[in-house]
């Protein structure tokens, strides 16, 4: 468990840490240019295709695939446990594991959420103090009994508020940096990371404070910072409100998940304490698990937009392996331009809920997305549908919920249920490549020349993952309303890359270590780029953030102008058409 050891210390020991020499003691290397060769220790081979680069803290074999960092190597090649492989790197290295004895870890932890605790305490009492603020939350809408209920607290501005507060000595100050809440500086100096900000304390299962997200009161960018990826807080895990939901209601019939930290407490505010939402990520199946334990009708309330449609159809290809007889996966989809937080400010509670019993269910939305997709007026349209439906419908699980769809399926088609089976069998589509989230990933994007070539992000994770330098000045509002499989992952990783210096391909893939993502980075980092002398990566990266950028708006053009062939663009929607007609001339 890498919690138990400081990550600064494990960033500083993969930076020092040298490769070659790690695995040089092992098996015989030699040198190819700026890397160094062997036969691959993990399978047998009698040319070698193992290579190893001491720029990056990296191996990668490309006969069998193996890679990693002299940690991954340990691990791998001397059979050890995390904590043993960085004892090990570090005795090496001459360098002692900053830890005391075993007591020691367990009140780690509980002294990071006592800190916590203070910490969510003292900003609440900030709030009060801060007229501003409490003047933006009434503003909207947020009464004291709601405000309260969510600890929402402020922070202060100024670069060293909470520092000076909490982090006097240099153990108070490495427990902020353990929770993320400063960040540390080249001249390892420190600044606190959240500057006059609203706070919203993000909660465990157990009611614990384990991260925070903040939103700015006027115009500024970021428009909401959350913490970092720490030993206490993994945004694939957690979901914002639900713990609230579970002390406010005994028995919960219905989940609602949403977008926003204000949806959930403007939905709170009008009574609906069955709202949680997932914080800037896409539905992962770890929230799905949590969400599922706790009541078997999941509705998915996204944004009256193209991110929160994409994101619903995201949703859905993510439930498919979960969903059986006796659990409810349904979506609700609100007028363009609105949230849930505006929904129900303008509607009531009544209306929300009058929503929620018209959602659509998963299989209605299967089939009448897909059936949106294709011309099903004509034999060829139809038979698209049913190839469209075949990757999707091969991740539910066998039982009766499948067979039923199939059905539903069938019947859109024009086919026998059994005929229609056995075409969905045929030739089962390659398994998609990622965290499982292959599919249509946008709302009405086409199908995908995808053979082989990887897509834009994944590209982009690749040549960040090899060159973290070449981050350093993207801007990542420009990857703002990009719905792409994997965008939220590159974000956090340029955030990383950009504010923490001397980054490397072996930190990276080491703070990335325990997260489920964690494994494709791996081999992401581990794809063969180019080493031509003139290969820029810095403007490699900067490309293809300006073709997802692209993308991303190719989409929505794609999505207005389907409204428009079945007349029900609105009129602000066809000016925005206009407009960014305007901007993509070629109209690709
Ligand atoms: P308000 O504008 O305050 O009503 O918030 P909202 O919840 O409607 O925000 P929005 O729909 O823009 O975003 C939904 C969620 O995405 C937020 O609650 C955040 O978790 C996340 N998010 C939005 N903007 C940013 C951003 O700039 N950076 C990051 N990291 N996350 C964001
Ligand atoms: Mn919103």
């Amino acid at each position: 468990m890498s919690g138990l050891i400081p990550q600064h210390f494990i960033d500083d020991l993969i930076t020092r840490a040298d490769i070659v020499e790690v695995l040089g003691r092992r098996i015989p290397l030699k040198k190819a240019g700026r890397e160094f060769k062997a036969c691959c220790p993990f399978h047998d081979e009698k040319t070698p295709s193992f290579t190893v680069s001491p720029a990056k803290g990296f191996y990668h074999c490309f006969g069998c695939g193996a890679h990693g960092t002299a940690l991954g190597f340990l691990m791998e090649y001397d059979h050890m446990e995390f904590v043993e492989a960085v004892e090990s790197l570090a005795g090496m290295m001459g360098i002692e594991v900053p830890r005391e004895d075993s007591q020691r870890p367990a009140r780690r932890y509980d002294e990071l959420f006592e800190l916590m605790q203070k910490v969510e305490q003292h900003y609440q009492q900030e709030l009060r103090k801060h007229q501003p603020a409490a003047d933006y939350l009434r503003a909207r809408g947020i009464d004291g009994a709601t405000a309260k209920r969510f600890g929402i607290g402020y922070a202060p501005s100024g670069w060293s508020h909470l520092l000076d507060k909490f982090g006097t000595s240099t153990e108070a100050s490495d427990r902020l940096l353990a929770v993320g809440l400063i960040i540390r500086k080249d001249n390892g100096k420190h600044y606190d990371r959240f500057r006059g900000r609203i706070m919203f304390p993000i909660r465990d299962s157990r009611g614990r404070c384990i991260g925070f997200g903040g939103r700015v009161m006027g115009q500024e960018e970021p428009k909401y910072l959350n913490s970092p990826e720490t030993v206490l807080f993994h945004k694939g895990r957690e979901l914002y409100g639900l713990y609230e939901a579970r002390q406010a209601i005994r028995n919960i019939e219905r989940l609602v998940v949403v977008e926003g930290y204000m949806d959930v407490i403007g939905l709170a505010r009008h009574g609906i304490d069955f709202a949680a939402a997932t914080l800037g990520t896409a539905t992962t199946d770890e929230h799905l698990n949590r969400l599922f334990r706790l009541s078997d009708e999941v509705h998915f309330c996204f944004d009256g937009d193209r991110a929160g449609r994409a994101a619903a159809w995201r949703a859905l290809e993510t439930a498919l392996p979960q969903i059986r007889e006796g659990r409810q996966v349904r979506f609700v989809f609100l007028p363009e331009g609105q949230d849930p937080d505006s929904y129900v400010q303008n509607d009531g509670a009544d209306g929300f809920e009058k929503a929620l019993d018209q959602s659509l269910a998963l299989s209605d939305y299967l089939v009448e997305e897909l059936a949106s997709q294709v011309d099903m007026k004509s034999l060829d349209g139809r038979a698209r549908l049913a190839e469209l439906a075949r990757p999707l419908v091969n991740r539910i699980p066998p039982g009766v919920y499948k067979a039923l769809l199939i059905e539903r399926l069938a019947e859109s088609v024009g086919l026998a249920a059994p005929k229609l089976e056995a075409i969905l069998a045929e030739n089962p589509s390659k398994p998609t490549l990622g965290a499982g989230r292959g599919g249509l990933g946008g709302l009405r994007q086409k199908s995908k020349p995808s053979a082989g070539k990887p897509s834009i992000v994944r590209r982009a994770i690749s040549l960040l993952l090899n060159n973290p330098d070449a981050a350093g000045k993207l801007d990542i509002e420009q990857l703002a309303g990009v719905s792409k499989p994997g965008t939220e992952l590159l974000r956090d990783l340029i955030e990383t890359v950009q504010s923490e210096p001397n980054m490397t391909t072996a930190r990276l893939l080491e703070r990335w270590r325990t997260h489920e993502e964690g494994r494709h980075l791996g081999k992401l980092a581990a794809v063969e780029l180019p080493v031509s002398e003139d290969f820029d990566a810095a403007a490699e990266l900067e490309q293809c953030i300006a073709q997802l950028k692209l993308a991303g708006k190719r989409e929505r053009v794609d999505f207005l102008i389907e409204k428009e062939r079945l007349r029900v663009l609105s009129d602000a929607e066809r000016n925005e058409l206009r407009e960014l007609g305007q901007g993509s001339a070629t109209g690709g």
